[in-house]
């Protein structure tokens, strides 16, 4: 008689039939960056992640760096004073947020730096792109997109991160990239990246919420499955080298479609929400956070993808690399 508790009837043969494993190699940890020294504040929304300065930034990779992390995907916290429609501050080679691009990178060479390519950080209209007469211009706003990412590859970071989900930016931003001399720098496309009520943490973080509207007219509707196919085809062809799907708990099926149909990497963005969800209930003591935390975290790998970015990595990583 076929009697698949056989198979789980003791922790060696768990693990040894065990199909996914989760390990540091597939974690990145998003960032949040300050201006000034010595300045850290927690998130709110988002206990025990801390927005940096750029000193404790580097204190933060280097730990993260010893526990077997190496994936960071750095976010500028910028003041509401330099914000303006057009994101100027994004592209202006004394901002802070480029000069510490560029320390980051000097100090640890070998940590695997990407970025954030969108207006919403830098915009007084708190939108991805520009913004005119209530509508987001979509090949205006690559001009700006353009110009953002090239400040950012002069800073020697490895990967760009284009999460603003304009039409055709990332081969637009591989031409900008390839003419200027940046053919290593790579693309991390937020392909199916959907209009979702899990970013809202983020924003607290950022102080980035839009100011009027919501993001529906270029983040994807969360009905849609075909249409992540559609966007996958679109990058691949111009160019990504690694296609994203956010969020990642409620999208694991999009997850699992693109790797069953692309041939480069799949990352997966374990997003803000998703993580103050299991910390809340972890402080009511509703739920064992840890447990719930690495449940997840091997849900999304099973689905399909090679990376996570997840605030999760710094305690994941604790409790992997035991
Ligand atoms: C915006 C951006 C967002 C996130 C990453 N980049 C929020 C948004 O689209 O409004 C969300 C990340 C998270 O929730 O952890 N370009």
């Amino acid at each position: 008689m076929r009697r698949p508790r056989r198979n789980r009837s003791s922790a060696a043969i768990r693990n040894l039939a065990q199909e996914t494993t989760l390990t540091t190699n597939d974690l990145i940890l998003p960032l949040f960056l300050l201006e000034g020294k010595n300045k850290k504040t927690e998130v709110d929304s988002m206990p025990g992640i801390f927005r940096l300065s750029e000193d404790l930034i580097l204190k933060e990779i280097e730990e993260c760096l010893n526990l077997g992390i190496t994936g960071f995907d750095i976010f500028p916290v910028v003041d509401e004073s330099y914000k303006d429609k057009l994101a100027t501050k994004s592209y202006d080679p004394d901002f802070f947020y480029l000069k510490s691009l560029a320390k980051i990178k000097q100090a640890f060479p070998e940590a695997f730096v990407i970025t954030d390519v969108a207006m919403d950080p830098y915009s007084s209209d708190g939108h991805d792109g520009i913004v005119e007469n209530g509508q987001i211009l979509n090949d205006e706003t690559l001009e700006v997109l353009g110009k953002m990412s090239l400040a950012q590859a002069e800073t020697g970071i490895d990967m760009i991160g284009p999460s603003d989900m304009m039409d055709f930016r990332v081969g637009y931003l591989r031409n900008v990239l390839d003419e200027n001399g940046f053919q290593r720098t790579g693309i991390m496309s937020y392909t199916a990246k959907y209009a979702s009520a899990f970013y809202g943490p983020f924003r607290d973080a950022l102080n980035s919420a839009p100011k009027f509207g919501d993001k529906k007219t270029y983040q994807m509707n969360p009905a849609n499955s075909e249409e992540a196919l559609l966007e996958a085809q679109l990058d691949f062809q111009e160019g990504a080298d690694i296609l994203m799907v956010k969020p990642a708990l409620a999208y694991l099926d999009i997850i699992k479609k693109l790797k069953e149909n692309f041939s480069i990497p799949i990352a997966a963005y374990n997003v803000s929400g998703e993580y103050s969800m299991i910390k809340a209930a972890g402080e009511k003591g509703w739920l064992d956070p840890n447990a719930t935390m690495l449940e997840s975290l091997l849900s999304i790998k099973r689905a399909g993808t090679d990376m996570i970015l997840t605030y999760f990595a710094k305690d994941a990583a604790k409790i992997i690399s035991q």
